[in-house]
């Protein structure tokens, strides 16, 4: 990690640009973590940001918050040995200049109203929230709206370099960087090391499930494979990494050909049903889980493998929540024949409200938001995957998540849901005809209907 790329920048170092506040004044002193001016070079310095207490430093620049920029920051809920209020409360601890109220949203897991909250506030354009966190899947239509800011003057090529380029593409809306990276998530397999019985983790569907047969039949596990079935965002996750690992796609690469009824898509949907009719290697409950529910009996050792995302490692290995302490390995998905591993692309990302009155402040919070301090921290306090190249090669991320390293590929190599702003309609479609074709087994049929709406919608 080059001495650059170590700490946030001020906001003056940035320059302010138009549609800045005139009245707003934000303090120019880089800052990080604890809020040390930034200092020393090298990892030492880098990590010991990270280590040191806040506590002190805050209680007197909290005496100061009158003379603040206030800002207001709107996320989804997520969790892990800390949580994001409490990353805030870190940055409002770390300088005198900037005050952010945050806003918690409901998990990312209760998709839809995440998004109906986001577009209820951001479509008022009265400025608040000044900044908010959007899922990977509304950055093209939150940035197609106009609400949210573009940020090419602000985070230049040399500070976009140091992010992986798929996140980059992802944060890229009709040429505009529109929104900065925060984590990525990608799907993947969690598996019990000793259930196995000496079989090598899988890496095709059918090796999986053998193995998932064979140990609920053994009475090692109730359940061979938990994922989430739920009429919910996360089952499109699901269903992209189960097509896409089977060769197929929901759409072309025109964006605009829908490929749903496809013989390996259907295939692939007709075997996410045989899990639960045919193999039975998944309960009925499936289908109306979603992260946390599937989440629980893996960890409470009742399942032999589960489908989830990279929060759970964290969660396995805690002995206050878990009985699988110590007996989780975490694995590409596997495939299909003549497929290869695909894991669906999610995460969430920073973007600034395009009519923020306090466009400085809100600079600054993302800046340190999305620092690599403050991303490492994400990593080992919420395992939350970083999206900076050179955070990922941190030793701290190798002893807190070491499967992070390992899979680093699944991560960055991960498939996106289709990019479209009109994403939040195709979903609820995806939703509905899939969730009906696993309850009830019509998979070509109600694959083939949403085939239709899907065209309709994405305009073919
Ligand atoms: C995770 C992903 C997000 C996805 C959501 C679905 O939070 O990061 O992209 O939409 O799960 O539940």
């Amino acid at each position: 990690m080059s001495k650059s790329d170590k700490m946030p920048r001020g906001a003056a170092e940035r320059g302010s640009g138009a549609g800045s506040d005139p009245s707003e004044t934000v303090e120019a002193m880089p800052h990080d973590l604890t809020g040390q001016p930034r200092a020393g070079s090298g990892r030492r310095a880098f990590l010991g940001g990270v280590a040191l207490g806040a506590a002190a430093l805050g209680a007197a620049r909290r005496a100061r918050a009158a003379d603040r920029t206030e800002i207001g920051f709107a996320s989804a809920k997520f969790f892990g040995k800390e949580t994001v209020a409490q990353v805030v409360e870190m940055y409002n601890s770390s300088q005198g200049r900037v005050h952010v109220s945050y806003d918690e949203l409901p998990p990312p897991s209760d998709s839809t109203a995440v998004h109906q909250l986001l577009v209820q506030q951001l479509a008022r354009r009265n400025g608040s929230p000044d900044v908010f966190t959007q899922d990977v899947i509304w950055i093209a239509e939150f940035a197609g709206a106009g609400w949210a800011l573009a940020l090419d003057d602000a985070f230049g090529a040399e500070v976009r370099k140091d992010y992986f380029p798929g996140v980059g593409v992802a944060c890229t809306w009709g040429g505009k960087l529109t929104a900065l990276p925060w984590f990525i998530d990608s799907g993947m397999l969690y598996y019990r090391t000793d259930l196995l019985g000496g079989a090598k983790v899988p890496e095709t569907w059918d090796e999986l499930v053998k193995i998932a047969q064979a140990t609920q039949k053994s009475g090692g596990a109730r359940f061979g494979f938990l994922w989430q079935g739920k009429q919910a965002e996360v089952l499109v996750c699901d269903l992209v990494s189960f097509i896409t690992g089977n060769g197929g796609a929901i759409l072309g690469p025109d964006g605009k050909t829908v490929l749903l009824d496809e013989e390996k898509t259907v295939a692939a949907v007709e075997f996410m049903r045989d899990t639960i009719a045919g193999t039975k290697i998944s309960p009925q409950d499936v289908l109306s889980w979603d992260e946390e529910p599937s989440r629980r009996p893996f960890t409470g050792g009742q399942a032999a493998f589960l489908r989830n995302w990279s929060y759970v490692y964290t969660i396995a290995q805690d002995p206050k929540v878990s009985s699988v302490v110590g007996k989780v390995g975490v694995a590409p998905l596997p495939h299909f024949a003549g497929g290869q591993s695909s894991a669906c692309l999610g995460g969430y990302q920073y973007g600034v409200n395009a009519s923020t009155k306090k466009r400085e402040a809100a600079l600054d919070f993302v800046h340190w938001m999305s620092s690599p301090a403050t991303q490492l921290h994400f990593a080992t306090e919420l395992g939350l995957a970083p999206t900076r190249a050179a955070v990922f090669d941190e030793p701290a991320l190798a002893k807190s998540q070491p499967f992070m390293q390992t899979l680093k590929p699944v991560f960055v190599g991960a498939t996106p849901r289709p990019v479209t702003p009109k994403y939040a309609q195709v979903t609820l479609v995806l939703q509905s005809a899939v969730s009906r074709a696993l309850a009830e087994g019509n998979v070509k049929q109600a694959l083939s209907g949403a085939k239709e709406r899907i065209a309709t919608i994405v305009g073919s």
